[in-house]
């Protein structure tokens, strides 16, 4: 067990995690973020992605306890108020969201290469999103999302 404080979407938390718990289980089962998404389990398939000190990382290979004084960003953060953020916008505008399982991690793996490329191509955008998977929309109106969202 050790103590810990995170800054999850602005808000501080201090919590007595074990060692052995996944960014994702604190995300989910004990701060009740459900937006944060569990399925592979072994970094394959992105749901899970969170911004970690603004970077893209995979809550499913991460330890709390690694986190320790970070600022996490999940999707519930995003909007402000009643306003969604650019990129939820264009997700829905450019017809991107189909099952949605995917969403919230490829919004934020977006949101991490938009902050640090404000108008990557359509290249740097697939990169920026190639751990991220969708068994949907094939890609296409995602990168147009990403595009989108790059105008605004
Ligand atoms: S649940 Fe983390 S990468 Fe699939
Ligand atoms: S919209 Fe269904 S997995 Fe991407």
């Amino acid at each position: 067990m050790k103590k810990i404080t995170l800054e999850v979407n602005g808000k501080p938390y201090a919590l007595e995690c074990p060692d052995s718990e996944l960014l994702i289980e604190t995300l989910r089962d004990r701060l009740g973020l459900l937006g944060t998404k569990y399925s592979c389990l072994e970094g394959e398939c992105g749901a899970c992605t969170v911004l970690l000190n603004g970077e893209n990382i995979l809550s499913c290979l991460a330890l709390s306890v690694e986190a320790d004084n970070a600022e996490i960003t999940t999707i519930e953060g995003l909007a402000k108020g009643s306003e969604p953020h650019p990129l939820q916008r264009s997700f829905v505008d450019k017809g991107a969201v189909q099952c949605g399982f995917c969403t919230p991690g490829m919004i934020l793996a977006g949101k991490a290469l938009l902050d640090k490329n404000p108008h990557p191509t359509d290249d740097e955008i697939a990169r920026g999103l190639d751990g991220n998977l969708c068994r949907c929309t094939g890609y296409i109106k995602i990168i147009d999302a990403v595009r989108h969202a790059s105008k605004k």
